[in-house]
């Protein structure tokens, strides 16, 4: 059974689809079967992959829309082991498309249900904002991952959030929990961000994965080339922040 993982913060520029990125290839090393699943029109995880979410005819609005397009349809190895939902623009319009529809929450859920795909994780990549995307992949997650960027006024977001995962928990996905939180682009020497790690270590005690995902340059520069900075620089310290995230919210599940 696979462990479905939504990366979600309202907030834009946190980190998600860097995150789903560098996860999702951090898990497929580790010889897990990945699919990552990208929810945000502006499609920065598809174009990190090179893919052009301008020029695609299946996506995850094809999902969403269309009950008989099947995941097989839609998805694409990027890598061994690793598949990809590319987004495309007209997920833009799904707000609009899917107003009055009664279940417009459950359409991305009920896609998932229908496929026997078999992966050990599904990455979710939500857009900024918690509208109707960000809704869908709530309600077909098992467990909300949220990466917290280590910088002031953050954990006002995140309180935010925290609300809407209630409310989804109350209404419409009483089986969400919360995987827990990671702080991303980590200043080892400011003060300040300190400050912000141990806020939220304080509230959110275990919740708060050990590792933290340093500040770098080359976060920005490896989609360049689509790669995941994994791939890019296999020994950089980014890399490693993300295999031992990986490890930790893998907690030991490996390729049997
Ligand atoms: N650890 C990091 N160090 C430096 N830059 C980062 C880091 N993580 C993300 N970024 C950069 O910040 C920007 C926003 O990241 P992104 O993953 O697209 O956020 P989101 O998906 O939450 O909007 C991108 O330009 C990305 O390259
Ligand atoms: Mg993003």
């Amino acid at each position: 059974m696979a462990r479905t993982l939504v990366i979600a913060n309202q907030k834009g520029g946190v980190g998600k689809s860097t995150s789903v990125m560098n996860l999702g290839v951090a898990l497929a090393e580790r010889g897990l079967r990945v699919l990552m699943i990208d929810l945000d029109p502006q499609g920065g995880l598809t174009a990190a992959f090179g893919i052009d979410s301008y020029d695609i005819r299946r996506s995850a609005f094809s999902l969403i829309m269309y009950s008989h397009v099947s995941l097989a349809r839609v998805m694409r190895p990027v890598r061994a082991r690793l598949a990809l939902v590319p987004a495309s623009i007209d997920l833009a319009s799904s707000e609009i498309q899917l107003a009055g529809v009664a279940d417009r929450a459950h359409r991305l859920s009920q896609s998932l249900q229908r496929s026997r795909i078999p992966f050990d994780f599904v990455l979710i990549d939500t857009p900024p904002g918690l509208g109707i995307l960000t809704a869908n992949g709530l309600v077909a997650a098992d467990e909300v991952l949220i990466p917290v960027q280590c910088q002031y006024l953050a954990m006002r977001g995140v309180r935010a959030l925290m609300d809407t995962v209630v409310r989804v928990k109350n209404n419409l996905n009483e089986s969400l929990k919360l995987a827990g939180l990671f702080g991303t682009m980590y200043r080892p020497g400011s003060k300040h961000a300190q400050e912000v790690v141990d806020e939220l270590r304080a509230v959110f005690g275990p919740k708060m994965f050990p590792t933290l995902i340093h500040f770098d340059d080359v976060v920005a520069e490896a989609p360049v080339v689509g790669l995941s900075v994994l791939e890019y620089i296999p020994s950089h310290p980014i890399a490693q922040d993300y295999r031992k995230l990986a490890e930790e919210i893998a907690g030991g599940r490996d390729e049997a």
